[in-house]
């Protein structure tokens, strides 16, 4: 099998869990938005995972398979562009799921277990002890999703962190396991001392976290404190309309971090989020109404172009589904490329290649 790369361009990885019908703000701003912005300089690799959401939806498959379809809609609706960017579905890559399994002998159980990332979300989902095994294994399934890629950055909200840190610990200690690169070598030049995979660093969006509509949580669809891009413009209203500022009179303060305020700083522009900043800080009239009609207004002509988009994709055969599945067999075939290629390479290294494998 060559080595060689398709392009020169460095590469991304990221991807989305289908634990929702769609993708919401906090996915935009934390991730999205990054997403368009680097899908021209990078060769980008967009991930739906698929078999991740199985870890707390084992029981409601056809709903996981609905999210899918709805996921790759928002993202081309969004923009991203599956003729200059590869979109994978998870559950197709073999390689992926082979690689979890071979790197899980390179991470300490006890580590995974400490993950804050797994951690929060079992408190935030409300899983206590019940979740299955596979939920803390999807961890140590990222660090595959990602590496099997080979990508230089992953483009994610704060919340992953986490998991990209023990990405490249993984990475790390397989390229010093397995590849002859010493100890004292930097992250950044393990791939040139012949490690097979470069460290991936994560990119954290304009936002890294957005609140919620409840101000007290990430944005999240389980969470029920969500705007999401095929909101209709007078849900999106609705929903900013309902937001407690918790103020008394039209010059009482505002809490920093009510959600209206996140809101107005991140979606009004600069010059007018600062001047109602100083009015509230000020203590001058202002009045909610008006404050949230202006962001609604604000979101709502961020949301247009996309629902304009989902609109026209989901009127073409079969609601739009057609096409996500032409988009999905395009883009397993370039993504089975790659990933194939990486775990050829990371067995070799390992002492586990007899051969190109034919199977059947
Ligand atoms: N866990 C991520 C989330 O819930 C989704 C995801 C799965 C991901 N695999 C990934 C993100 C690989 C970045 C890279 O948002």
């Amino acid at each position: 099998m060559s080595t060689t790369t398709p392009t020169t361009k460095p590469r991304i990885l990221t991807g989305d869990t289908p634990t929702s019908t769609g993708l919401h703000l906090g996915h935009y701003v934390g991730s999205l938005e990054n997403r368009l912005k680097l899908q021209s300089e990078y060769d980008c690799y967009f991930l739906i995972a698929n078999v991740h959401a199985f870890t707390t939806l084992a029981e409601k498959p056809a709903e996981i398979r609905a999210n899918t379809l709805g996921i790759i809609k928002d993202w081309l609706a969004v923009g991203l562009d599956p003729d200059r960017s590869t979109f994978v579905l998870q559950s197709e890559i073999p390689a992926i799921a082979e690689l979890t399994f071979l790197f899980a002998m390179l991470i300490p159980f006890n580590k995974v277990m400490r993950n804050p990332t797994l951690k929060t979300e079992i408190d935030s989902k409300g899983l206590g002890d019940t979740y299955p095994f596979g939920f803390p294994m999807y961890a140590v399934g990222q660090c595959a999703d990602i590496l099997a890629f080979r990508p230089d950055l992953v483009p994610v909200g704060e919340d992953q962190e986490a998991h990209i840190e023990m990405c490249r610990d993984v990475a790390l200690k397989f390229n010093q396991l397995y590849c002859g690169v010493g100890n004292r070598v930097l992250p950044e030049d393990h791939h040139k001392q012949g490690g097979v995979f470069p460290i991936p660093r994560a990119k954290i969006g304009r936002v890294g976290r957005l609140v919620g509509l409840d101000g007290k949580n990430k944005m999240s669809k389980s969470l029920n404190n969500a705007i999401f891009l095929y909101d209709s413009e007078k849900d999106v209203q609705k929903k900013v309309n309902k937001i407690v500022t918790g103020r008394t009179t039209a010059t009482s303060p505002i809490a920093a971090d009510n959600p209206l305020m996140q809101y107005i700083e991140v979606f009004l522009p600069e010059e007018r989020a600062n001047e109602l900043k100083a009015s509230y800080a000020e203590g001058k009239e202002v009045m909610d109404g008006h404050v949230k009609a202006e962001v609604g207004a604000a979101i709502n002509a961020l949301l247009a172009p996309m629902r304009e988009r989902r609109a026209k994709i989901e009127a073409g055969p079969s609601a739009g589904d057609d096409l996500v599945r032409e988009v999905i067999a395009k883009g397993v075939k370039k993504a089975n490329a790659v990933a194939e290629e990486t775990l050829y390479l990371a067995k070799k290294a390992m002492g586990l290649e007899f051969g190109k494998r034919v199977v059947g």
